[in-house]
């Protein structure tokens, strides 16, 4: 599915921000973080309901505080805080209209040299910019699950790339790896560490199932710790069954009942085949097909008990975290 962006964007340099047109939006050829890639991004994702309505966003606070803290590694300062950057992406949201389920990308960048800051690769005397688009973009992994390549392309250890934070310049790993695993006529690549650990997948971390514990690799593996595995302990945690973060090997994937991927743009995806070979039975397995399950119930804002990871989109509907009524924009 390809994604479709919404006609208005929010866009700000330095201090200055607005929502904007789409179009309005021009990069000159120079944007230091085209050059260097000195960038942070998110992926956030909204729902609707089954059934259609207005969409809620997920963990839209956790995942700006992760923005904030890439974007404070590259220095850059944002200028607005968690909470303004939800509101921000509320108010772009409703200016877009009715869009069914959105992918939201915060991208900020290094834009130009401040004067006096001599040419070249840099973090200081550059003045930064933040743009946030939202596409239109459902769900786009196969429910009957994904294969995967291990890839020959190691994931950089965070003593070469802090691979905790989503900066741009560390994705040319991701792309490169997804690249070859699509070229060998597969969905998607897993990437080991340098310790030769699994690490995750191109945007995705990994879980295996064993025995009925589900297994994951820590954070010190040299994985972006995801906001989707956090969710995926809790509704773990729910079913009853443990959850262990642990170093994984290859061939704790190939021998594993069941391997699935979380991320905010796969969600939970089943991995059914690694390398050619099948995972359990060669199709989701049921403790998978609960977390899929469960997942979906959360996003599309079927439980009360989770509401609290939702913040609706909702034209003209009280803003209860701030006790405010949010007009309904012209
Ligand atoms: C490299 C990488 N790992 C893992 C994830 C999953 O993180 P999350 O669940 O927060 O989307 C992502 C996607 O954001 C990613 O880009």
């Amino acid at each position: 599915m390809r994604p479709l962006p919404g006609r208005w964007v929010y866009h700000r340099v330095q201090d200055e921000g607005g929502i904007v047109p789409f179009d309005e939006v021009r990069l000159p050829p120079s944007t230091q973080g085209l050059h260097y890639g000195t960038a942070a991004f998110e992926g956030i994702r909204a729902h609707t309901a089954e059934g259609g309505g207005a969409p809620h966003l997920f963990r839209v606070r956790d995942h700006y505080l992760r923005f904030l803290r890439s974007c404070r590694l590259l220095r850059i300062d944002v200028g607005l805080s968690a909470d303004e950057l939800t509101d921000v992406t509320v108010e772009l949201l409703r200016r877009n209209g009715d869009m069914g389920d959105v992918y939201v990308r915060p991208l900020a960048y290094k834009l130009g040299l401040l004067p006096g800051t001599p040419p070249g690769v840099g973090l200081s005397g550059i003045s930064a910019a933040v743009t946030i688009v939202v596409n239109r973009l459902g769900s786009y992994t196969a429910p009957g699950g994904v294969r995967c390549l291990i890839s020959s392309w190691r994931r950089p250890s965070h003593a070469a790339i802090p691979v905790q934070a989503k900066v741009t310049g560390g994705y040319v790993n991701s792309a490169l790896a997804v690249d070859d695993a699509r070229a060998a006529g597969y969905d998607d690549a897993i990437l080991l560490n340098d310790a030769g650990q699994v690490a995750e997948a191109s945007t995705a971390n990994v879980f295996a199932v064993r025995g009925g514990t589900v297994l994951t690799p820590p954070p010190d593996a040299d994985i972006l710790p995801g906001i989707t595995r956090d969710t995926v302990f809790a509704l773990a945690a729910e079913l009853g069954l443990v959850a262990v973060e642990r170093p994984l090997h290859p061939a704790d994937l190939l021998l594993a009942d069941e391997v699935f991927l979380t991320g905010t743009g796969v969600g939970v995806t089943p991995v059914i085949e690694i390398n050619g070979r099948p995972i359990g039975a060669g199709e989701p397995g049921p403790i998978t097909r609960r977390l899929v399950e469960r997942y979906r119930q959360v996003v599309r804002a079927e439980r009360e008990d989770t509401r609290r990871w939702l913040t609706p989109v909702d034209p003209g509907v009280p803003d209860r975290s701030r006790g405010e009524l949010v007009e309904r924009p012209a």
